[in-house]
């Protein structure tokens, strides 16, 4: 690939992408709200234009599960509609479309411990889930070079669960988290560099891109508190017993949502390192900054 236009880049995704590429010395344009609004078909199409890409990879969405819930007209209109646009463009360009999205699309329960393949059933339980296989179907409906990359429990710049938990620790002596919800925390790290490699296979499809192993988000934080060397205490709860104490509602979130990285691993490109693995990097990334 030559030039790859990146959409959603000031997000945790869109800067490691943005990254390796200018490691990698490859030509790219990345943007973000206000100057690309991906639910504007009319503007991103011109500005793609201008930027004569040959790639369009789409890593902006509304990720706000929980906000997804009580603004669901944006949700569907930022991840579906503006997925669907994205792969217009790209067909009208005539060059490939990668829509990452999300474990989120299928239902988390009865799988008795197998991960997800991607051809396994899809039936998200979230508004968020649910725009975002919304969005994988414009995607596959709209552009016949479409790579549609599920991943899931993402951390890299920018807010996320390993942030949230190291900010608790300077001021709790114990975190509550659940342990009910199991699935495999992913660095951008190792997702950008599947992206990358991916894009220029020519293998369009569906593929799940997760960092290896298993875990509860419970599991996660204590590993998060052990690798930056905290004291504080992880007391694990139900998802029930996670609500109450919110005292707020939250989105329906799969009890199990492992993904097999099946299809990179038949096209033998499944670079993806152990979670702890990754974690590790992640840590003392952040601890030298
Ligand atoms: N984070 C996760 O745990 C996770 C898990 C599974 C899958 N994914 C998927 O992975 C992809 C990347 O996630 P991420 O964590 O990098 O997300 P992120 O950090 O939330 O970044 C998304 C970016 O898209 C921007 N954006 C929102 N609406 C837009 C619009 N209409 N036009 C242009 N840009 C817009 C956001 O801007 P604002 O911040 O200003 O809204 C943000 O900068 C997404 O497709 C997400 O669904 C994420």
């Amino acid at each position: 690939m030559n030039k790859f236009f990146i959409t959603g880049s000031n997000g945790q995704l869109g800067r490691e992408l943005s990254k390796q590429l200018d490691e990698l010395g490859i030509d790219y344009a990345g943007y973000d709200v206000p100057e690309l609004d991906i639910t504007n078909y009319e503007s991103s199409l011109q500005l793609i234009k201008q930027e004569n890409p040959d790639i369009i990879i789409n890593c902006a969405a509304m990720t706000n599960v929980d906000g997804c819930e009580t603004n669901e007209e944006q949700a569907f209109l930022v991840n579906e509609t503006g997925a669907e646009n994205m792969a217009k463009i790209a067909n009208e360009l005539d060059i490939p479309v990668v829509q990452v999205s999300t474990d989120y699309v299928f239902e988390g329960e009865n799988t008795n411990g197998r991960p997800y393949l991607e051809s396994d059933e899809v039936n998200p339980q979230s508004v968020y889930g649910k725009s975002k296989l919304q969005g994988e179907n414009k995607v596959k409906e709209n552009s016949d070079k479409a790579y549609i990359v599920r991943t899931a429990w993402l951390y890299g710049d920018g807010h996320n669960f390993v942030k949230t938990m190291l900010k608790l620790s300077d001021n709790h002596d114990e975190v509550t988290v659940v342990d009910d919800q199991v699935g495999s925390p992913t660095s951008t790290v190792d997702l950008a560099k599947a992206i990358i490699d991916l894009s220029d296979t020519g293998a369009y499809g569906t593929y799940h891109a997760t960092c290896e192993g298993v875990c509860s988000w419970a599991d996660f934080a204590q590993e998060i508190f052990n690798k930056a060397g905290k004291q504080t205490k992880v007391v694990p709860v139900t998802s029930e017993q996670y609500e109450q104490i919110a005292g707020k509602t939250v989105a329906k979130r799969p009890h199990y949502s492992v993904l097999e990285n099946a299809n990179l691993e038949k096209l033998g490109i499944n670079s993806f390192r152990n979670w702890e693995d990754s974690l590790t990097e992640y840590i003392d990334n952040l601890q030298e900054v």
